[in-house]
């Protein structure tokens, strides 16, 4: 259910009205509902559990790429959520929220040697290994600071998740991981090196999808590969299916978290009883966007309407810095009044102030609105404020957590001369 919801015409988060969360620290401020994170991430971690998964036998680790805020990850965390990070930033942020480092994994093509010396002395839970010169890599690392190294292989299934261009990864012509054909020979190379235990198998074909049916045909090719594995000797602890389930950002109808994870439980419950006399193994996530996605939304005010012969446009005072979505996979996003008026409406674009054609909101919203209105740009939860920019020389927005009627800063506002303080003359 949506925590985001009109009383007397005017739009709450949880119990608090966003006008006064916007009268506090100004806008554009994204607002986040911990109810709503709270019963998303619940929605994985029961579904696991009403499959039969105790704290062994199954592991969420929320993907930190999409909302990165310290009080997100320690909610999270709290809840007992795992953490999945792309760079040593963001293991520095799970630690910094009290996140527990032993149920961190470790992914993305390019990880430095600094990074991984950085998760070896943290003791991360598994490093997501994408090609062999990693491996090698990784070995070297962990020989050089006298750590062995839990390793799962990303393969690539191949899979396409029917999703943004942008988005997918499973297809053979994505960066991502080591390519199914490869699998083998790589696990192979991988097992032969001393500073490494081989512990898993990974993908994550894409994001933002509805339908769990490439996610099903991916845990199948995945399942296959890990019998080979086994024929050749090499047995696994994990098999880690990665994030990707989407949200409803307009008319979109995703599929329910419990319904994906009771058909992929029983796909696997029926692999280990038919070809490994029951043995488990334990079954890990990789969400981001079905945790936080819309959990959060952006407030801003209108600066001006311009009525033009063709078309008429909102300016606000968010951008394309603050979220850059639309501009960069032309994202529909909601637009609703913070205060709904009554008057007729007009169809305009939402366009922010920063230099560039491409930063807009929205576009053919009609909206009832005068100079000074909030809007709130509904499921921005979700790579709005972690890929949010300072282009334009501008202060990246504040954010605010709700929990009932309470609200707190959960980090202000950047000043102008925060953002040059690191430069000289
Ligand atoms: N695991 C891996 C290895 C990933 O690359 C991603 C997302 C996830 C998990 C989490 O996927 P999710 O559950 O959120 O779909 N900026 C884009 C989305 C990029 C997704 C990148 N990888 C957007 O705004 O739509």
């Amino acid at each position: 259910m949506s925590h985001f919801v009109y009383a007397n015409g005017k739009m709450h988060a949880e119990e608090v009205p966003l006008e006064r969360i916007a009268a506090e620290f100004g806008t554009p401020v994204y607002v986040y509902s911990s109810a709503s994170l709270t019963e998303n991430f619940l929605s994985y971690a029961n579904a696991c559990r009403a499959n039969g998964r105790g704290e062994q036998g199954a592991l969420v680790c929320y993907s930190v790429k999409s909302n990165s805020n310290l009080a997100v990850l320690s909610l999270l965390g709290k809840l007992g959520s795992g953490f999945d990070i792309v760079s040593g930033g963001e293991l520095e942020r799970v630690i910094a929220a009290g996140g527990n480092p032993h149920k961190v994994i470790f992914s993305g093509v390019g990880k430095t040697r600094d990074e991984m010396r950085l998760a070896l002395a943290y003791d991360i839970l598994c490093f997501n290994v994408e090609s062999i010169p990693e491996l090698h890599r990784l070995n070297d690392v962990a020989g050089s600071v006298g750590k062995r190294a839990r390793v799962s292989l990303r393969v690539n299934p191949d899979v396409d998740p029917k999703t943004h261009p942008y988005i997918s990864t499973g297809l053979k012509e994505n960066k991502f991981g080591i390519a199914f054909e490869d699998a083998l020979d790589t696990y192979r190379v991988a097992t032969s090196l001393p500073h490494l235990d081989v512990t898993g198998i990974d993908c994550h074909i894409g994001s933002q999808l509805l339908d769990d049916a490439p996610l099903l045909e991916a845990l199948d090719k995945v399942i296959e590969l890990a019998d080979r594995l086994h024929v050749a000797g090499i047995d696994l602890h994990h098999l880690d299916i990665g994030g990707g389930i989407g949200i409803t950002y307009d008319d979109e109808k995703p599929v329910a978290v419990g319904d994906y994870l009771s058909r992929l439980f029983a796909r696997i419950d029926g692999w280990r009883k038919e070809k490994h006399g029951g043995t488990p193994i334990t079954v890990m996530f990789e969400p981001g966007r079905s945790i936080v996605g819309n959990a959060g939304v952006l407030v801003t005010e209108v600066q001006y309407l311009k009525h033009g012969a063709s078309k008429n446009f909102a300016v606000v005072d968010a951008a394309m810095n603050d979220l850059m979505r639309p501009a960069m996979y032309e994202a529909w996003h909601g637009v609703l009044p913070v205060t709904q008026r009554e008057a007729s409406a007009r169809v305009y674009d939402v366009v922010g102030p920063v230099c560039e054609s491409g930063d807009w909101l929205a576009r053919e919203r009609a909206l009832a609105v005068e100079p000074g209105d909030l809007l709130a740009i509904m499921s921005a939860g979700a790579y709005g404020m972690t890929m949010a920019s300072n282009y334009n020389t501008r202060g990246r927005a504040a954010e605010v957590l709700v929990n009932g009627e309470q609200f707190r800063l959960i980090r202000r506002r950047e000043t102008p001369s925060e953002l040059f303080s690191l430069e000289n003359v």
